[in-house]
C-alpha cells in the first residue's frame, strides 16, 4: 500500500486542558443499572458495603470516575425526590423502563454516599417534566444549605447533618422528548424559571445545565442560546447515541457483520461534525466560550440481550465498543475547549455499560478498558497533531483507519491515543514528535483477535489492557506498528 500514514506532533504547543469530566459516567433507575448492579442493600448475600456491591464500588475507585449522573435520563422528570429519603419511602412505577415498581430504596442520601465513596462528583437532574419548581428548589436546599431551614433540618433527621455541596445540576432530561414534548422556546422559559429558583448556599455556587439538543436537531441549541441570557447558565447538554441500522429496527450487540462493524464506527466519528455544529450555532452567541457543551448521554445503543427484558437496554459490550469508546473519547479531547463533561451511558449493565453483573459475578467490558487506557489524557493539555491516515473500504463504505488525540500530562508526558478501525490491517505509523526529546516510551493497547470477542462470566479476561511494544523510537522519529481493530495508548517521557 503506497499509501502514507503520518502523526506531526507539536509537543510544546496548546494551552487548553482537556477537563477530566469528559470521562464521566451515567446511572439512572433502569433495569439493573442501579438495582442489582450497585445496589443490593444491607442484607443482600451478595458482598456490600452498606447496601453498595462491593465489586462494582471496587472498579469504580479504581477507574478513578470524575462524575456521575444520576438519577436519569428519562427517570429524572418522573422522579420526586422526597419519595426517597427517610424511613418510609412510597414505591412508584418507573413507566419508562419496563414499567417495573421502583421502591426508593436508593434515594438521594444513598447517591451522594456512594459519590463520596467512590471519590466522584454528583451531578443531579432534577425534574421540570413532572415536577414543580419549588421541589426542584427545595432539593437543592437540602443537599446544599448550610444552615438552619426546613430542609436542613430534615436533611439532619435523616442522619447528615453536613450539606454535600454539590455543583453540577441538570434542569430537566430531555424535555424534547420524555422530558416533557416541549418546545425549545417553552423549554427556554421554563428553565429561566426553575433556574432562578435553583439557589447558590453559601459559597456553593451551581454549574446548572439546560436540557439541551437532541443529536442533529440545531434549532434547539440555536433556541436556547438566544433565548437564555448567558449569565443564566454554565452549560448545555447534548445527546447522541450510537446506533448501526435504525432507532426502529435496531442491530445485535454481539452478532454483526465487517460492514455493520464499520458502520457502526463512522456512526460513532460523527460525534466531530456534531461538536463542531453545535459549536458553531454556541460561539454566534457566546464567542469567549462560557457555556459550556456537556455532552452527558453517549454510547452505543443496540438491541437488547436476547431473552431479557427490552424495557432494561441491557447489552453485551465487544471489542467495538471499545473502538466507539476510544473514537469518542478523541473527538471530546479535540473539541476540550468547549466540551466540559460528558457521561458515558451507562455505568452497569444498561447500554454500553463499563460494567456488567450477573448474581454476585461482576466482569470489566472492553469499554471499561478504555477508559482506563485513557486516564493519562484527564486534566492533560491538549496539544495539537496533524494526522495524515489512509482509507479503506468496505463495500460502499469508505472512511479513514486512523483517530488519535495528543496531550501533555502536567509531569511532561506526552500521550498518544491511536484507533485503528480497520478490522483486517496493521498500521505502519510513522510519527514526527516536535517539541519533546523523547527518551522512553511505554504502550498499552485493548484489542483481541476478533471484532465482535467480549468478556463473559466464565471468561472475564478475554479482552483487556496488553502491553504494546510495536514501536521504534529514534531521535524524534516514532514509527508504530497499530494492530488491526485496536486502542492504543503511548507515553512518551523526556
Ligand atoms: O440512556 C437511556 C435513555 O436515553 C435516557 O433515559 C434518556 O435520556 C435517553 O433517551
Amino acid at each position: 500500500n503506497a499509501q502514507t500514514n503520518r502523526l506531526i506532533i507539536n509537543a510544546d504547543q496548546g494551552d487548553v486542558t482537556i477537563n477530566k469530566h469528559i470521562y464521566g459516567h451515567f446511572a439512572e433507575h433502569l433495569g439493573t443499572g442501579i438495582y442489582g448492579g450497585i445496589w443490593v442493600g444491607k442484607d443482600s448475600d451478595i458482598a456490600n458495603q452498606d447496601g453498595y456491591r462491593s465489586d462494582v464500588l471496587q472498579a469504580l475507585i479504581d477507574l478513578e470516575i470524575p462524575n456521575l449522573r444520576w438519577p436519569g435520563g428519562c427517570f429524572a422528570d418522573e422522579y420526586h425526590w422526597t419519595d426517597g429519603i427517610g424511613e418510609d419511602r412510597p414505591t412508584m412505577v418507573n413507566t419508562h423502563w419496563g414499567g417495573v415498581t421502583e421502591d426508593n430504596s436508593f434515594g438521594t442520601h444513598e447517591f451522594l454516599d456512594l459519590c463520596e465513596k467512590i471519590g466522584t462528583v454528583p451531578y443531579i437532574t432534577g425534574n421540570v417534566g413532572s415536577g414543580s419548581v419549588d421541589e426542584m428548589s427545595k432539593w437543592i436546599e437540602y443537599i446544599n444549605f448550610d444552615g438552619i431551614s426546613p430542609m436542613a433540618k430534615l436533611r439532619e433527621k435523616n442522619g447528615r447533618s453536613e450539606p454535600w455541596n454539590i455543583e453540577y445540576w441538570g434542569v430537566g432530561n430531555e424535555s424534547w422528548g420524555c422530558g416533557g414534548n416541549m418546545t425549545p422556546e417553552y423549554y427556554a422559559n421554563e428553565y429561566r424559571r426553575y433556574a432562578t429558583f435553583a439557589r447558590n448556599y453559601g459559597g456553593n455556587k451551581l454549574f446548572k445545565i439546560a436540557g439541551g439538543a437532541n443529536d442533529w436537531d440545531f434549532r434547539w441549541t440555536e433556541v436556547l442560546m438566544r433565548d437564555i441570557p448567558l449569565n443564566m447558565m454554565d452549560g448545555i447538554s447534548l445527546h447522541y447515541y450510537t446506533i448501526p441500522g435504525t432507532w426502529e429496527k435496531k442491530q445485535s450487540a454481539t452478532d454483526f457483520t465487517k460492514k455493520q462493524f464499520l458502520e457502526t464506527l463512522i456512526k460513532a466519528g460523527r460525534m466531530d461534525e456534531l461538536l463542531v455544529k453545535h459549536g458553531t450555532i454556541m460561539d454566534k452567541f457566546d464567542p469567549n466560550k462560557k457555556v459550556k457543551l456537556i455532552i452527558d448521554e453517549w454510547g452505543t445503543w443496540f438491541e437488547a440481550t436476547p431473552g431479557s427484558n427490552p424495557g432494561f437496554l441491557q447489552q453485551q459490550n465487544t471489542l467495538r465498543d471499545a473502538l466507539v469508546a476510544g473514537i469518542t473519547l478523541n473527538v471530546f479531547n479535540k473539541h476540550a475547549e468547549r466540551v466540559h463533561m460528558a457521561n458515558l451511558a451507562q455505568t452497569v449493565n444498561v447500554l454500553q455499560a463499563i460494567i456488567l453483573t450477573e448474581g454476585d459475578q461482576m466482569l470489566l467490558t472492553p469499554t471499561y478498558h478504555v477508559f482506563d487506557l485513557y486516564k493519562p489524557h484527564k486534566d492533560a493539555k491538549l496539544v495539537p497533531h496533524h494526522l495524515t491516515s489512509e482509507k479503506f473500504k468496505i463495500d460502499e463504505l469508505e472512511t479513514e483507519a486512523l483517530h488519535v488525540s495528543t496531550s501533555r500530562s502536567e509531569d511532561g508526558m506526552l500521550n498518544i491515543s491511536i484507533v485503528n478501525i480497520n478490522p483486517d490491517k496493521e498500521i505502519n505509523l510513522d510519527c514526527v514528535l516536535r517539541g519533546i526529546k523523547g527518551k522512553r516510551i511505554t504502550g498499552q493497547v485493548v484489542t483481541t483477535d476478533a471484532m465482535d470477542a467480549y468478556n463473559t462470566f466464565d471468561n472475564k479476561n478475554r479482552i483487556g489492557i496488553e502491553e504494546f511494544k510495536n514501536f521504534n523510537l529514534k531521535g524524534d522519529n516514532l514509527q508504530v506498528k497499530v494492530p488491526s481493530k485496536s486502542v492504543l495508548m503511548l507515553r512518551v517521557a523526556e
